[in-house]
């Protein structure tokens, strides 16, 4: 894998964008499975995770052509109803298939994602809601089977808010015979976007980016035009470079409304935030402030946002309390921030965070996407040189973003792995 090279010590200055959100984007492909005609979306991030997305939909036998953000799919003719272990092994996200595969096709085989960097991650929630549905689930030699013969409309709890669930059940639902209620449903402005999206495709759905969505299921579903939301994770990674290195920059294509308790932590931190049409904004007059943060699902503290704001709280005044509620292996990041001078302590799901006047550079490795971008910024600050080893782990999720961070200032260079 490559590696960054990063100077520390320049303040970001300036104005970047955001790119149009994973999160997003990878849910609407999966939904453009069930469309009778082609979908193009737009704002599309050129991303590993997204070109893994279209490895998945090529599998299936679709059509992707992607260009310039425009990512167009069409329609399989024979489709081969299965999402393969060497690409769910590559990223967890493309089980959002599942549903639609057997919404669409009544039959879906689907590799059993695995364990991953940051935390055991159960698809149990997405099979009982399917089966709910009246599919036929099983597991079988490491693969998710799956069979119906129609799906029909249930009324159904989640134990947990769980984002993957919600739309792997909600896609299922669109094209379930009757009425789909999911109480205790993700609210992410993701999931309000992927209903968005199947809306254009002829879906009725109330209630997305609630506790509470209900889905009235249809017998087939058209191609929709459509563009991604913007990266609330990328604006908010953007925002804390510029914080980490006490500078002052603009993220446009942002819309506050999706990072409020993020904006109102940043505050109490000592950043001046601002938030118009334009963007959102961040400045940093004098030292940033220890603060305590809990990461909720949304619109709770976001858990994506969690390892970049640990490493600007490393250098933060006094002491931060950091509690980690969605995944189990989240501080991996951790060890690598001290070997950057931090110092921090980890109890079970908890941080405790004595900030440090200065990092000090030294090479150190990406163990998972949001972990490399912290690391990346508290390259930014430290003294010296920072080497960030296994930037494929940053490439899965963040569009050209040593090019981002240069445009702002920061000395950052992308160096080949060995050939
Ligand atoms: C999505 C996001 C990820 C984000 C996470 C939480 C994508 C591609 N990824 O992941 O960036 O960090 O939401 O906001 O959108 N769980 C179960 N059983 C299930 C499903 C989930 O126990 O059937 C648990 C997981 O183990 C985890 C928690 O619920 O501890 C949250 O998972 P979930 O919200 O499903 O996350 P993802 O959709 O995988």
């Amino acid at each position: 894998m490559d590696k960054y090279l990063i100077e520390g010590g320049p303040r970001l200055a300036g104005t970047v964008r955001a790119s149009g959100a994973k999160n997003s984007a990878l849910k609407l492909m999966a939904a453009a499975v069930m469309a009778e005609d082609a979908c193009l979306i737009h704002n599309v991030p050129d991303i590993m995770d997204v070109r893994i997305m279209m490895d998945v939909l090529a599998y299936i036998g679709m059509g992707v052509t992607f260009s310039g953000g425009d990512l167009e799919i069409t329609p399989a003719t024979a489709p081969r109803l299965e999402a393969p272990y060497h690409l769910v092994q590559k990223m967890r996200a493309a089980v959002e298939v599942l549903g639609p595969l057997i919404a669409r096709h009544g039959r879906a085989r689907v590799a059993m994602p695995g364990g991953c960097n940051i935390g055991a991650r159960q698809v149990d929630m997405h099979m009982k809601g399917l089966a709910l549905m009246g599919a036929r689930m099983g597991v079988s030699h490491g693969y998710i089977e799956a069979e119906a013969d129609g799906l029909s409309g249930t009324h159904l709890y989640l134990d947990f808010a769980s984002m993957g669930a919600t739309e792997n059940i909600m896609m299922a639902a669109v094209l379930a015979d009757g009425v789909t209620v999911v109480e205790n449903a993700a609210k992410e402005p993701e999931i309000a976007d992927l209903a968005a999206f199947l809306s254009g495709m002829g879906a009725r759905i109330e209630g997305a980016g609630t506790s509470t969505i209900e889905i009235e299921g249809s017998r087939t579903l058209s191609g929709v035009e459509h563009t991604v939301i913007g990266d609330r994770i990328e604006v908010g990674t953007l925002l804390l470079a510029a914080a980490i290195t006490r500078g002052e920059v603009l993220v446009e294509g942002a819309d506050p409304g999706h990072l409020e308790i993020f904006i109102e932590k940043m505050r109490e931190a000592g950043c001046e935030m601002r938030a118009d049409g334009r963007g959102i904004s961040v400045s940093v007059p004098r030292e940033v402030t220890g603060v305590e943060i809990s990461t909720l699902p949304y619109p709770g503290f976001p858990t994506d946002l969690q390892p970049q704001t640990l490493a600007v709280l490393a250098t933060a005044q006094g002491t931060s309390f950091i509690t980690e509620n969605i995944f189990d292996n989240r501080f991996m990041v951790v060890d690598e921030l001290n070997r950057l001078g931090a110092s921090i302590k980890t109890n079970d799901h908890h941080a405790i965070v004595r900030g440090v006047p200065r990092l000090s550079g030294a090479p150190v490795s990406a163990t998972d996407l949001r972990a490399g971008a912290a690391l990346v910024l508290a390259g930014l600050s430290a003294e010296g040189t920072t080497e960030v080893y296994d930037i494929g782990h940053i490439d899965r999720g963040y569009e050209r973003f040593e090019e981002k961070l240069a445009s702002l200032g920061a000395k950052i260079e992308r160096v080949p792995s060995e050939a």
